[in-house]
């Protein structure tokens, strides 16, 4: 392997077949360690969706690049899960990471802190918007809207909870019972998930819930979406009056890039006022700039009680917290020695230290303006892709760097196209960009590239994209 230093700036170089031998061999070998449902490989996906899938093995990342055990390069559009927001192994990051691991590396969370976790809930609770001031750390979006549910309870004393069709929480039993990502991920756990959660739809705009007309109105969508959380929360027979929490992404991410209608997060605001429900936000994909604005819920101006972060917040390591409102986090009452609510890792100082910096370079490098305007660039020629291919392409979803393809299968219908969406990752990570399908149906060619991403890494992106979809488009 080259031992070239990357930028991370630097065009795909693709040097071998993809997967490259090494990395064939390294995911042989990961089968014999990890559990079979862990890690997608070939024979499962290939019966599937009829394209081979075994995964590239990473072995640097930095900047918008990886390069894999073969050596190859490739421009990641994925932020490996929008965490890499401010860029893979970014130098201050790496260089606080440093620092820290010379100092302490783990200290006793809520026993003896260290003063490292306290500097960064300082820096935490100074990005985050007025009003949402107090901290649970955790370790991954899963504890953070965990530690948000189990906050909402004490504070409401109502055990349920109502979420939405397409969101996508996490997978720990908390989480996954909120979560209604796909049914399979469910179904195994049913007996053992909360029975105090309902699901509701989506105002998806492109999709309307309720059999309504595909051109119905945002407003449309919107009021039914909001009356029939109403008639849930106050109808006679519902069980509505146990809901003491309201969980959802402004932007559904691995939902399909899902952006509710203008209004909708302000109405949502006003039925839990009314009713004293716990409105908690999850923001763990879109905070921290990845929509244009520091977090997405800020694009409307609306709060909730609770907001929970995580993935970018780290740079790249596990790092999450739900942070509330001081009135709603104080019905925890006042640690009397044990944290009821507590773990091992909890404000690890090494992971403290990094999210450190990474709010620093946030700031310092004034994302949250660029991503806006070079999202709306780069949205704009997808758009110009969606019009010249329109059978295929139904609309480009999200706002920022939190873009979506809508790829279809039949356009009257709005019928959804997976296998579009898996080719599409493949040809692209073939010729060293990587993308990744998304959407509660597989069609989506969600794409959250690194914020620091150039125009030329985009413009070889747009040149395969432009390319592949010519040659998809000409086979239907
Ligand atoms: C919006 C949202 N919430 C929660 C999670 C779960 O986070 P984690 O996988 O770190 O538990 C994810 C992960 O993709 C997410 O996108």
């Amino acid at each position: 392997m080259s031992q070239v230093e990357l930028t991370g700036l630097e065009l795909p170089e693709i040097k071998t077949e993809i997967p490259g031998p090494k990395s064939v061999q390294s995911v042989d070998r990961l089968a014999r360690g990890e559990c079979p449902a862990i890690t997608a490989r070939r024979a499962r996906r290939k019966a599937e969706t009829g394209v081979g899938q075994d995964p590239i093995v990473w072995a640097r990342a930095r900047g918008a690049n990886v390069e894999d055990v073969d050596g190859n390069l490739y421009v990641d559009l994925t932020s490996a899960f929008a965490v890499a927001g401010i860029g893979h192994t970014h130098p201050k990051v790496v260089e606080a990471a440093q620092k820290q691991l010379g100092r302490v590396v783990h200290a006793m969370g809520d026993v003896y802190p260290s003063d490292a976790k306290i500097e960064f809930l300082d820096r935490l609770v100074d990005v985050m918007p007025e009003g949402l001031s107090q901290c649970i750390l955790g370790l991954s979006g899963a504890s953070a809207i965990e530690a948000a549910l189990k906050t909402a309870v004490v504070h409401t004393g109502k055990p349920g909870v109502l979420s939405f069709f397409g969101g996508y929480h996490g997978l720990g039993y908390g989480a996954l019972s909120v979560t209604a990502y796909r049914s399979n991920f469910r179904e195994p756990f049913l007996s053992q998930l909360s029975g105090h959660v309902r699901h509701v739809p989506y105002p998806d705009q492109y999709r309307p819930p309720f059999g309504m007309s595909l051109d119905s109105s945002p407003e449309d969508i919107s009021r039914s979406c909001i009356t029939y959380i109403e008639q849930i929360l106050d109808g006679p027979a519902s069980g509505g009056e146990s809901i003491g929490a309201i969980v959802i992404e402004p932007i559904q991410g691995r939902g399909g890039e899902v952006e509710p209608p203008k209004g909708f997060l302000s109405e949502l605001r006003r039925v839990c006022d009314e009713r004293g429900i716990v409105l908690i936000f999850d923001e763990i994909y879109t905070g921290f700039a990845r929509t244009g604005d520091m977090f997405a819920c800020e694009h409307e101006g609306v709060l909730p009680d609770i907001m929970c972060v995580g993935k970018a917040l780290g740079g790249g390591v596990a790092l999450s917290a739900a942070v509330g409102r001081p009135e709603v986090m104080a019905s925890w009452g006042t640690s009397s020695g044990e944290a009821v609510h507590t773990s091992t890792f909890l404000g690890n100082p090494l992971s403290c230290a990094m999210a450190s910096a990474v709010l620093d370079v946030l700031q310092q490098e004034q994302w949250v303006e660029q991503v806006r305007e070079r999202g709306d660039r780069l949205k704009a020629r997808l758009e110009g892709l969606a019009e010249e291919f329109p059978s295929l392409i139904g609309c480009v979803r999200g706002r920022g760097y939190m873009l979506g393809l809508d790829l279809l299968a039949d356009v009257n219908t709005r019928k959804p196209h997976p296998a579009a969406a898996i080719e599409l990752m493949d040809r692209c990570r073939r010729q060293g960009y990587l993308v990744l399908p998304s959407g509660v149906h597989g069609n989506i060619l969600a794409l959250s590239p690194p914020f620091m991403i150039t125009d030329e890494q985009l413009q070889g992106f747009f040149d395969v994209l432009y390319k592949e979809v010519k040659r998809l488009y000409s086979k239907i």
